[in-house]
């Protein structure tokens, strides 16, 4: 088999067997095939498209190219939760620990923050001494032992999508259904988990701008996971302005805190509810949505998701005194509030330049190799729908350089829109796919 003549035969539209997908990926993987004749392959595929088959195999093959852990050996259904990513997505954080306290056992795979989306792992780094570059056997013992544990991407862990990714994400091939889905789902099911719950993000802050897109990937990637045996199911979420009211990585922390002792904002709070929800079905803890959310309300009430966060940032070499004193987490130099230009209702809040406002205080990478400021970052006062006055507080921004201040502050304003109109709201949860 020759790469060049499957890239042609992709280039003219044609179907890609299951052999020629596993010979490109395994090839790939070891080195055989070269960067440049896979950024082609990439390309094809962005103009002609894969079928469902095709994306399965090529799903397949990438979960195959490292080890495939096996959690068999953890009694109960082990469940892993995965976002498309956006601004201000913070849901892990609190999520899991809330899911973990109702009985339900916790084995997730996360990832770093990638270009204006933030990752969970930069976020729980916010914790001094956290880290998600455990062992294997760490991270099933901790999964046995309290319940949750989250590792990193490792070199072992679908490596095929590793290497595969930074290719896309340089030759401008990120954003095709059948590459996102087997992208996400390949590293889903090497992780191991039985259940798998996706929240699929839509907005002007989302890889998928289009409700039907992010419909399109949710129903791709259930499909691929229940091929594959696992019980999958996805939330399409807003992510037309971001989440909650934090953006930036401590801020986001201390938010997700707050959340699980209840005070959190009402949009975070029903996201992590209803996929709260959804996790306690598929871990079989509860039956009905309405016995989940109970569920949940009160391990909120009585600290018990609270302490489990605690636990979880122990077990993973943090600080867990910041869980119930925040502000042991770092703090910026500066804060600065941006001003309503003038009254009306804020009509919208163009996502991705909020986060890219954050990006620019520090709290995102602008290459790979950049270092995240963990301090920085914005508290929204204002979201959609409220209405202002001139002079009003519509953010704040903490800085650790006046520079990057005067440059954010100018992005995050011209990402407001306040008019007469009191615009229409999206609700946070716009369906789920099963
Ligand atoms: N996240 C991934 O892991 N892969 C993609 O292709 C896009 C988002």
């Amino acid at each position: 088999m020759r790469m060049y003549d499957l890239i042609m035969k992709k280039r003219n539209g044609g179907v890609l067997s299951k052999d020629e997908i596993y010979f490109m990926i395994e090839e790939y993987t070891r080195g055989n095939i070269p960067d440049y004749q896979m950024s082609a392959m990439m390309m094809a595929i962005y103009f002609v498209g894969m079928n469902e088959e095709e994306t399965l195999h090529l799903t397949m093959a990438m979960a195959q190219s490292g080890d495939m852990l096996n959690l068999s050996g953890i009694d109960g259904v082990k469940v892993d939760k995965h976002s498309t990513g956006g601004v201000g997505d913070k849901t892990s954080l609190a999520l899991t620990p809330m899911v973990s306290a109702c009985g339900v056992k916790i084995a997730k795979m996360s990832g770093r923050g990638l270009g204006h989306t933030g990752g969970t792992i930069d976020k729980l780094e916010s914790f001094p001494g956290f880290s998600t570059d455990i062992s294997t056997q760490k991270f099933i013992s901790n999964v046995n032992e309290i319940g949750i544990a989250i590792m990193g991407q490792t070199k072992e862990l679908a490596p095929a999508d590793k290497k595969l990714y930074a290719l896309r994400d340089v030759t401008a091939t990120v954003d095709n259904m059948s590459l996102i889905a087997s992208s996400i789902m390949s590293k889903k099911l090497a992780a191991g988990a039985d259940a798998i719950v996706l929240d699929v993000k839509t907005g002007s802050g989302a890889f998928m701008k289009k409700q039907e897109d992010a419909f399109a990937l949710a129903r791709e990637m259930v499909s691929l996971g229940k091929n594959a045996g696992r019980n999958t199911l996805a939330v399409v979420s807003d992510m037309d302005q971001p989440l909650g009211n934090a953006i930036g990585n401590a801020l986001e922390v201390k938010e997700a805190i707050d959340t699980l002792k209840g005070q959190g904002p009402a949009d975070f709070t029903e996201l992590c509810m209803t996929i709260g929800a959804l996790m306690l079905i598929a871990g079989g803890v509860a039956s009905t949505e309405q016995e989940a959310r109970s569920q949940l309300e009160q391990v909120i009430k009585d600290g018990r998701a609270l302490d489990k966060l605690a636990e979880f940032v122990k077990a993973q070499g943090g600080d867990e005194r910041a869980v119930y004193h925040p502000e042991l987490l770092a703090k910026a130099a500066y804060e600065e509030a941006i001003l309503a230009p003038s009254e009306g209702y804020v009509q919208k809040i163009i996502c991705d330049e909020a986060g890219i406002a954050s990006l620019i205080l520090g709290g995102g990478r602008e290459t790979k190799e950049s270092v995240i400021d963990l301090s920085v970052g914005i508290i929204l006062n204002k979201k959609v729908g409220a209405k202002v006055k001139t002079g009003e507080e519509l953010a704040t921004l903490y800085a650790n350089d006046y520079e990057k201040l005067k440059a954010a502050k100018e992005r995050l304003l011209g990402a407001y829109r306040i008019g007469q109109e009191k615009p229409e709201l999206r609700n946070v949860i716009i369906g789920v796919v099963k």
